[in-house]
């Protein structure tokens, strides 16, 4: 049995939805999907008010359209429609890396920057349709960028400032952008990061017509190409004030977002307008328990989906006051959370697993230097949550006073798919609990059978919900291929879960080759492309093995060409050169050297193997007899014991 917190009497008598009212709702969710959705899409303002609502299938072709006649302007709902009433209260809280500086952006403020930006980037000829690459740090000028975008119809596509500069290139050249909007330079725990830079570098790879829009930030003294950079400083502050808001479609892309697979490249998963909007309100709202006065902060990257959806379009579109930090969590100490939520009177905090492992490390006592009265509800994300993790952030962190939220779901869901709501659902550790309205998951067997009561197996979606992604940019045959074809008429999440008596969902992890490291998502096979390009590496293969703080760390098995010796340096070498093919985000944990792969006699790879010796489990490696060459097993296993 895993212990439960059941919801307390003043949650279920305070919050917008108790038991009844989230059972009542959900069954009216699955049952007459196009009345609820009709209704909940109230709660935008639409230019022309949707009459078809739902228009969706999973088979064949795969079509998923929302609100498909209806037309409204995601900018406007973020923004235009809170002047009247909050046009003087926060919109953004920035905290920035250094602990003494901060600012405070009312929706007023947020209305004049986005619509002068959006001018600027009109008069660069960025029009409706076009795409732009924003490559930005915690900075409200991201904010600014993704809305000014939104206001004109352009799609944008925000790529991590941790991402190297071969990857911003293949981003940049995927999404065909013409313009990537950047800054100087960011600044993380005290370290610089060269965003310019990096920009500079990865338009080497770009086409030639590709323009850099820069904004100032730290101050940093760097060089600007004649005719292709522009400093956004001087046009902001003689851009107009008014831009009016594009009519757009429900289903008009909003951004792509480039995320790992199992195989080849990252792929640009594309979202729309209308249903994405009403999901990722709704979800904030209910999830988060989100009411007027409420401060409310998540700590992601805006790189990452759940930037996207809960540092700006969900708490936006709601009307909140929503805190953005460009800091990490250990500077300038290991206080710095609990600082910022007693310095700006956070009552909603949102976080990944990873910062409270790496903080739970360092004990209790830094935690009970801060007052935290202020917090109300704390919120999981991007990764399995251990037990012991979730019960030390509750009882440390929330006093035992606040409710814990595990949300799961990923970039291909735009929003929230299963989480608890705080006065609805019970809580366990370690569960994400129960699925938001109108999800429905289900498990199936590897045969794609679908499996009833407590069960484990592969999670799958039965049907659509309006935040789900609606194609990969430019290759809709690989979105069905990826998502739709390993189980018929069914959306394949790639990972596994398990349902217990009570209906409640515990995710285990990725059944697929990608892996989850500190919160940030990797394709194995991203990271072998990139050893292989090394000249000394004559093959590669890559697995995740649990790792105390990270969640999964990167073990690497690598074959060195015949005439390399391995070497501490050569090793030092890979690690530099993955970081500089990917990004910081993918540096190699381990790398063994090995001087054969397992490999079945038709020349695959058995990666379960693999991750077994990674995880020093080597007792129960299953079938080895269909191996080429089972000998090679033997030296692998010595090689890892001698690590
Ligand atoms: O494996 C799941 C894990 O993160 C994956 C999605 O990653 P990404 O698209 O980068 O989005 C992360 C933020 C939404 C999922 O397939 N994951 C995410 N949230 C959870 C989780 N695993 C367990 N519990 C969660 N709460």
């Amino acid at each position: 049995m895993s212990d439960v917190f059941p919801v307390s009497e003043q949650w279920a008598e305070t919050s917008r939805c108790d038991k009844a009212k989230y059972r009542a709702m959900y069954e009216r969710s699955v049952k007459d999907p196009d009345g609820f959705w009709a209704e909940m899409a109230e709660r935008l303002d639409w230019m022309r008010k949707p009459t078809r609502i739902k228009n969706t299938s999973f088979e064949g072709d795969v079509r998923i359209r929302w609100y498909e006649d209806g037309e409204l302007n995601v900018c406007y709902n973020c923004v235009d429609r809170h002047l009247e009433k909050r046009g003087d209260q926060v919109a953004i809280i920035w905290e920035a890396d250094d602990p003494n500086i901060d600012r405070k952006i009312t929706y007023r403020e947020l209305h004049e920057k986005v619509c002068k930006l959006a001018n600027v980037l009109k008069a660069q000829g960025v029009k409706k349709g076009d795409r732009v690459t924003i490559y930005l740090p915690m900075i409200p000028e991201a904010a600014y960028a993704m809305l000014a975008c939104a206001r004109i119809g352009a799609i944008h596509s925000v790529v991590f400032g941790g991402f190297s500069p071969d990857s911003l290139a293949d981003r940049i050249n995927d999404a065909q952008s013409k313009l990537v909007i950047t800054c100087d330079g960011g600044v993380r725990g005290g370290r610089a990061v060269p965003l310019k830079e990096n920009a500079d570098k990865a338009l080497e790879k770009c086409p030639a017509d590709v323009k850099i829009l820069m904004f100032r930030h730290t101050g940093l003294d760097v060089p600007m190409k004649k005719g292709r950079d522009i400093d956004a400083g001087p046009l902001m502050k003689e851009a107009s004030a008014d831009c009016p808001p594009e009519r757009m479609n429900a289903e008009d892309p909003l951004f792509i977002l480039y995320t790992s697979g199992s195989t080849g490249k990252p792929k640009g998963v594309l979202h729309t307008s209308g249903g994405y909007l009403v999901y990722a309100a709704l979800t904030h709202e209910y999830v988060f328990d989100y009411k007027d006065g409420d401060i409310y902060w998540c700590t992601a990257d805006v790189g990452w989906v759940t930037g996207h959806s809960y540092i700006l379009y969900g708490p936006l579109a709601n009307g909140a006051t929503t805190l953005m930090f460009e800091g990490i969590p250990t500077y300038p100490s290991i206080t710095r959370f609990w600082d910022v939520i007693d310095k700006h009177k956070v009552t909603i905090f949102y976080t990944a697993p990873t910062a409270i492992r790496s903080l739970m490390q360092k004990g209790d006592e830094p935690v009970k230097k801060s007052s935290r009265k202020s917090l109300r509800l704390l919120g999981s994300v991007g990764e399995p949550i251990n037990p012991e993790v979730w019960k030390w952030y509750h009882r440390v962190v929330g006093d035992s006073r606040c409710p814990i939220v595990d949300t799961w779901w990923q970039t291909e869901t735009g929003g929230i798919l299963i989480s608890a709501l705080p006065g609805a659902i019970d809580l366990k550790p370690g569960s994400a609990t129960l699925p938001f309205f109108g999800v429905q998951p289900a498990l199936v067997d590897n045969d794609g059978k679908i499996l009833e009561g407590p069960a484990e197996g592969n999670l799958v979606m039965v049907d659509s919900w309006p935040g789900q992604m609606r194609t990969v940019y430019g290759d809709h045959e690989r979105f069905v291929q990826t998502y739709f074809s390993t189980f018929k008429g069914y959306y394949f999440t790639g990972d596994g879960a398990r349902r217990d008596e009570d209906g409640y969902y515990w995710i285990t992890g990725r059944v697929d080759d990608v892996i989850n490291v500190s919160g940030h998502r990797l394709g194995t096979a991203e990271v072998e492309s990139a050893l292989v390009a090394h000249p000394a590496v004559a093959e590669a293969a890559v697995v995740g093995y649990p790792h105390d703080i990270k969640g999964q760390g990167i073990f690497c098995y690598v074959t060195l060409q015949a005439d390399i010796e391995p070497s501490e340096d050569l090793r030092k070498e890979l690690v530099a050169w993955v970081r500089k093919e990917i990004g910081p985000i993918a540096s190699p944990d381990v790398i063994q050297w090995a001087p054969g792969l397992p490999k079945t006699r038709s020349g695959k790879i058995m990666r379960r193997i693999l991750r077994k010796i990674a995880a020093n489990e080597f007792d129960n490696l299953g079938d080895t007899s269909t191996l080429a060459d089972p000998a090679v097993v033997d030296e692998l296993i010595e090689n890892r014991k001698s690590l």
